[in-house]
């Protein structure tokens, strides 16, 4: 059935001599970021295309992957749009598989969600029109069809999604996109010999699907020229189921501008940033020394120990400090721009508001025994239940305000809410800390921790979802879904 990707069970010790020879030598190579093609809605009649295709990309140098992308081989142009437009979006499905997509924090009422429910068969086209009524910030988009999201998006199909609005515009953060306001979308892939390959098995269920070789927009070891200025990074993390641990190889500081619902009351300096899968964040580095300077991340945090250890072992995840992306300034410097003091104003939600509290743990099923005596898929799941498309597992009101308190099983699974923005109200019984402020849409849990979440869009011909964003543990049944009416 799937033509795609060539699925590879990945063993300790698999890799042949010639493939890591091979491997070292190629990895030294840098290559230019590639910046994906910015849409803009305005300039398009506020009418975008999109197809979700099978193409052919290079990694690697004389290497070729069979990938899926949306108007290209692999990965998606960056859509913009503006608030208070609507937008039609034709999403065109050539991949001869079904496939749905998902807009990722934006809202909008649930049939217009690219959740599981709104398939697009292959040849068929499908036309939301989606309503921009929120403020400005950085999401994304990518394939959500049950069963196959995690597959369908490691090959390639995801994108960016910026929404932007005059409050943001007023206040002069950097915004020329692919200049001085850069994507980057952050993945991790397993090759062979260069070629992207699936890795398969119940290890792939149970961690996720990892890889040991970074990618950023798609590009292997990427080298990015950037102003000797203020420079906005806007970071996704696209893996399928990673940690980014952040920060720079000369340890400076940055400036921490928006989380996943958007911009921040005012700017959090910081050296250090961790992303759980589909969560975002914008940042302001200043690179005005003209001093060249990497992005890395950490060793995967997500996985306890013995799980990090068990997968360091099948060569899924890399140990020390890997690069992301290199920074290399040029040109004159430029007049100084400052990191604004303040940024917006938020309405904050109000706790007392809160009329009802829902419990949801994320289960690992029989846990690991069960797994590995190969139980197959719909062994994950919320509270004990795999997800069933045909049952709506919590009913909300149009318009309340609730507390949902969630915890997860055996490791870090990042817990992402459609159709709304949420607070973290606590984490682990005490107040949160500074990298859960800001509004969200998803949130790393495995501590407790009490979300308060207002419902304002209404999910009635078709439910919303919750689940955890390791894409593995979604399509193996860790979701629910909800109905707003
Ligand atoms: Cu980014 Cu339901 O997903
Ligand atoms: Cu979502
Ligand atoms: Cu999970």
């Amino acid at each position: 059935r799937r033509s795609f990707l060539i699925g590879a069970a990945l063993a300790g010790g698999s890799l042949s001599a010639a493939t890591v020879l091979w491997r070292s030598a190629s990895a030294a190579e840098s290559r230019d970021l590639q910046i994906p093609e910015l849409i803009d809605a305005r300039s398009h009649g506020q009418s975008l295309a999109l197809k979700a295709q099978v193409g052919r990309t290079s990694f690697f140098p004389e290497r070729q992957s069979v990938t899926l992308g949306y108007n290209g081989s692999y990965l998606g142009p960056t859509l913009r749009v503006h608030r208070g437009d609507d937008v039609e979006i034709a999403v065109t499905n050539s991949l001869g598989e079904d496939t749905s997509v998902h807009w990722h924090g934006l809202l909008i009422p649930g049939e217009l969600d690219g959740g599981p429910h709104q398939i697009i068969r292959p040849t068929a086209t499908w036309r939301p029109v989606l309503p921009i009524r929120q403020p400005a910030a950085t999401l994304w988009y990518h394939s959500h069809i049950h069963g196959h999201t995690a597959e369908q998006v490691y090959a390639g199909l995801a994108g960016l999604l910026i929404v932007t609005d005059d409050e943001e515009k007023a206040l002069g953060l950097p915004s020329e996109y692919g200049v001085d306001d850069l994507p980057l979308i952050l993945q991790d892939r397993q090759f062979q010999d260069g070629s992207l390959v699936l890795p398969q098995g119940m290890m792939s269920i149970m961690h996720g699907r990892r890889g040991d070789t970074l990618t950023v927009n798609g590009t292997v070891n990427p080298v990015a020229r950037v102003p000797r200025g203020l420079v906005r990074l806007r970071l996704v993390n696209g893996a399928n189921a990673r940690n980014f641990d952040l920060a720079f190889a000369d340890d400076r500081s940055f400036h921490w501008i928006a989380s996943e619902g958007g911009l921040l009351e005012s700017p959090v300096e910081r050296r250090s940033l961790t992303l759980a899968p589909g969560e975002r964040a914008e940042i302001l580095v200043d690179f005005s020394d003209g001093r060249p300077v990497t992005l890395e991340t950490g060793p995967d945090s997500s996985l306890p120990m013995m799980m990090g250890m068990m997968a360091r072992a099948s060569n899924q995840v890399g140990a020390g400090r890997d690069l992301l992306v290199r920074f290399e300034p040029h040109g004159a410097d430029m007049p100084v721009a400052r990191v604004p003091d303040k940024l917006v104003a938020h309405e904050r939600l109000d706790v007392s508001m809160a009329v009802r509290r829902r419990r949801f743990v994320m289960t690992m099923g029989m846990g690991m025994g069960g797994m590995m005596m190969g139980r197959g898929t719909g062994m994950l799941g919320i509270n004990g239940h795999s997800f069933n498309m045909g049952r709506i597992d919590e009913n909300v009101s149009l318009g309340d305000t609730e507390i949902w308190e969630v915890s997860g099983e055996m490791m870090a699974h990042p817990f992402h809410i459609h159709g709304v923005h949420f607070e973290v109200l606590s984490r682990n019984g005490s107040a949160p800390g500074i990298r859960d402020q800001g509004l969200r849409d998803t949130v790393v849990v495995q501590e407790p921790v009490e979300l308060l979440v207002r419902f304002s869009q209404p999910a009635v011909t078709a439910p919303f979802m919750y689940h955890c964003h390791i894409l593995e543990h979604e399509d193996n049944g860790m979701m629910g879904q909800f109905a707003v009416r």
